[in-house]
């Protein structure tokens, strides 16, 4: 043993060479921690101390190579200086290039994934091999950064600026063939040749048969570009790369920046501009909150394991109503692999949800996704029935019938007689109370809700409903089941509009309040679009219907009455009355027509403000940060009141939500995370100034003691 840390270990192997395993104790993948690194460091020096080693084999006993940087230390170090940041890269600068420049040659066995730091890692070493299965890219960019161990340097001269720069900015986990192609790997064999492969790789390097030396000039010299190529591929990339990011999302075009900085110069410089872009990146508010989002999502995911080693899958589910939800639901299920019987009473709407699955489908086999023979064996796992006829044996069914409570009570005691004790009941409800549609069931215990948001397929949260009845196995059984579609539950409990849809309304309510002194709806669309929305409220609005909207709307409000019940007529209402229900029937706060896709397109419809005038009550003059400020303060302050009401568990999981659920801008982190950015303080002090507008702008107690005593929602 050469080396042996609780990272890593070197050991000497029996033909001169020496191999250096990535086996992280304690943890089911390797990271590169600080004190990871702090060991990389040592076994460095002590194979450098070594006198006789022919080569170095870099390998991992995880089933991942390295997954990259330990995320959950970010926080904290990127609260350092920005100075402090440049140096601390420049140190794991230089440990890696002495890893680079080892007088023998090297080789990294990629047997797994190999992301971020990881994949900086392998890209020292002279060789890759790579397993037939594993991956590898750089995804730093997602988190607000940039590659700050040597990718922004060794990547382009190893595969080409244009190669890398997708990679980089695109934060794309590359597959090998496509890594082979495009010369990040040099060979790709399956998993049990990776390290015989490695090894005779080495050989051949030693036996003069590879110019390894030649390999690691490349690495360290500037990119052989000339200047009008690199004029070409900066210049578009940057405009290309801008435009598909947006405007909150700058690390992307930064990193083509420190590329394109670094590309006339050695190693050594271009490695100081890259640690110099890395840690204006690191010190911004949209890698904070980028960072706080993958860290929630960790936690959102491990909640969900939890529940999901309670319970055994569900092999066989059923959903009853074959509608837009229902017909999602169906086509997801099958989509990943579960079976699943779908109910109707009308065998019109049976045939309506299957085309809608098929035409999913298709569009999976267009785009290569899935072959045709892929697709017939997943549309045969949907099964369409007008009866009951095999519910005997079904795990758990979704209902998704339509929104009414009479309808959907009489349902579900049908249902109960149908299925087994110990099968699983869920509703898809978005307005009524679990706990009440649970009175008419025998078994209470076995219910729950299991809310999906429209489009199905699209939207990866799905809310679980605990009613004051439902057992924890049923919440894990529905937890688990909706992981098995591939969606993110949220456990939340019972109350009118759940989590989602009771803080987004009170927004709406923002929204119909600013319409009503004298904004006009195109702008406020505008503003909050560029404020991260991916579409604005009325757009929104027009989305969701409606008439859905307004029967959602009067639910919270019976709920809530003390904030959001209106005794008068609100747009809302004026839009219903006109049979204006968005997009569904072409025409809401915009027209809608087809484009050449086939797919609707908005347009300006100027007798919208016509029907909205009458309701007018005043015209201020409303700059785009009171608009901001009078549509996010109730959505915020109505998330802190689930919070405080123990209606979601903890802030990660509410914001998590709203970003999952609704599209909350992901670079700002939630409404919890848009608190603590501004201060509690501060925005208490912002919805204090918005008070005269009514109740959905009232500060809690709880909200205004956080703030007299400096607290923050995040630690
Ligand atoms: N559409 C959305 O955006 C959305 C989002 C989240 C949740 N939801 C909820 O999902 C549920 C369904 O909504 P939808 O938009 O799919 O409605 P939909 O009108 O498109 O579909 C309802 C289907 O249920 C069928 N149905 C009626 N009674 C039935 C019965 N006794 N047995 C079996 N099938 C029956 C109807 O024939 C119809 O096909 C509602 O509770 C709704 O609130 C809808």
């Amino acid at each position: 043993m050469i080396y042996q840390g609780k990272a890593l270990k070197v050991q000497a192997l029996s033909d001169g060479n020496a191999e250096l395993t990535f086996d992280l104790q304690g943890e089911s993948v390797n990271k590169l921690s600080t004190a990871a690194i702090l060991e990389l460091g040592e076994a460095v020096a002590a194979i450098q101390s070594q006198k006789d080693i022919k080569g170095l084999l870099l390998s991992s006993a995880k089933e991942a190579f390295i997954v990259g940087a330990d995320i959950t230390e970010f926080h904290g170090v990127f609260g350092e200086t920005e100075d402090y940041l440049v140096e601390m890269n420049q140190k794991v600068h230089a440990l890696f290039n002495s890893i680079e420049d080892l007088p023998f040659p090297t080789v990294t066995a990629i047997n797994g994934l190999a992301l971020g730091g990881g994949c900086e890692m392998v890209l020292t070493t002279d060789f890759r091999v790579m397993s037939e299965k594993a991956k590898i890219g750089l995804p730093e960019t997602k988190l607000g950064i940039i590659p700050g161990w040597g990718g922004c340097v060794r990547l382009p001269r190893l595969i080409g600026a244009d190669n890398a720069i997708e990679w980089i900015a695109g934060g794309t986990e590359n597959k090998a063939d496509a890594a082979l192609k495009m010369g990040a790997v040099d060979a790709v064999v399956p998993q049990d040749k990776l390290r015989e492969t490695a090894l005779d790789i080495l050989a051949e390097a030693q036996a003069g048969n590879l110019d390894w030396q030649a390999r690691r000039e490349v690495k360290k010299a500037p990119l052989q570009l000339n200047q009008i190529e690199a004029m070409m591929v900066f210049e578009t990339a940057k405009g290309f790369v801008a435009g598909k990011a947006g405007p909150h999302y700058p690390a992307p075009v930064e990193a083509i920046k420190a590329i394109q900085k670094g590309a006339t110069a050695q190693r050594e410089k271009a490695q100081e501009v890259e640690a110099k872009t890395f840690a204006k990146m690191a010190k911004t508010d949209v890698c904070f909150n980028l960072v706080g989002l993958f860290l929630n999502d960790q936690l959102v995911k491990k909640k969900a394991s939890a529940y999901e080693k309670q319970v055994n899958p569900t092999k066989k589910a059923a959903v009853l109503g074959a509608g837009i939800m229902g017909g999602g639901v169906a086509y997801q299920s099958a989509s990943k692999g579960t079976p699943i019987m779908m109910k109707d009473i009308a065998e019109d709407a049976l045939l309506l949800g299957l085309k809608e699955a098929n035409k999913l489908f298709s569009k999976q086999v267009e785009r290569k996704k899935m072959t045709a023979e892929q697709m017939g064996e997943a549309l045969s796992r949907i099964r369409p029935t007008l009866s009951y006829g095999d519910f005997a044996d079904v795990d758990l069914t979704v209902e998704a019938v339509v929104e009414n409570p009479k309808v959907k009570s009489a349902v579900l005691a049908e249902l109960e007689d149908q299925v087994a004790e110990d099968a699983i009941i869920t509703s898809n409800t978005s307005t009524i109370s679990i706990t009440s549609l649970a009175k008419n069931l025998k078994r209470p215990e076995n219910f729950c809700g299991m809310h999906f948001f429209n489009p199905v397929h699209r939207m990866p949260l799905v809310e679980v409903i605990r009613g004051e009845k439902s057992s924890e196995t049923a919440i894990a059984a529905t937890v688990a089941y909706a992981k098995q579609m591939g969606k993110t539950p949220i456990v939340v409990n019972d109350c009118p509009g759940f989590l989602v849809n009771r803080v987004l309304f009170p927004y709406f309510g923002g929204f119909i309040g600013l319409l009503e002194q004298g904004a006009d709806f195109q702008k406020v669309d505008k503003v909050m679009e560029k404020f991260g929305w991916p579409m604005g409220p009325a757009y929104l609005l027009d989305v969701v219907g409606l008439d859905t909207a307004l029967h959602a709307n009067e639910v919270m409000a019976e709920g809530f009455p003390e904030r959001m019940k209106r005794d008068d007529k609100t747009i809302l209402n004026v839009m219903n009355e006109q049979g204006r229900l968005g997009q569904k029937n072409d025409t809401g706060f915009y027209r809608y027509e087809e484009d050449r896709k086939g797919k609707p397109k908005k347009v300006v419809d100027e007798s919208t403000y016509d029907l909205i005038k009458p309701q007018i009550k005043e015209t201020r003059e409303l700059s785009d940060d009171d608009i901001i400020a009078r549509m996010m303060v109730p959505l915020c302050l109505e998330t802190v009141r689930c919070l405080e009401d123990g209606i979601v568990e903890t802030p990660a999981e509410a914001d998590m939500a709203l970003i999952y659920g609704i599209g909350f801008p992901p670079f700002r982190g939630g409404a919890l995370r848009y608190i603590d950015a501004m201060g509690v303080k501060a925005f208490v002090e912002l919805a204090d100034s918005l008070a005269e507008l009514g109740p959905l702008y009232g500060v809690t107690d709880k909200l205004r003691a956080m703030a007299d005593k400096g607290e923050r929602f995040y630690a």
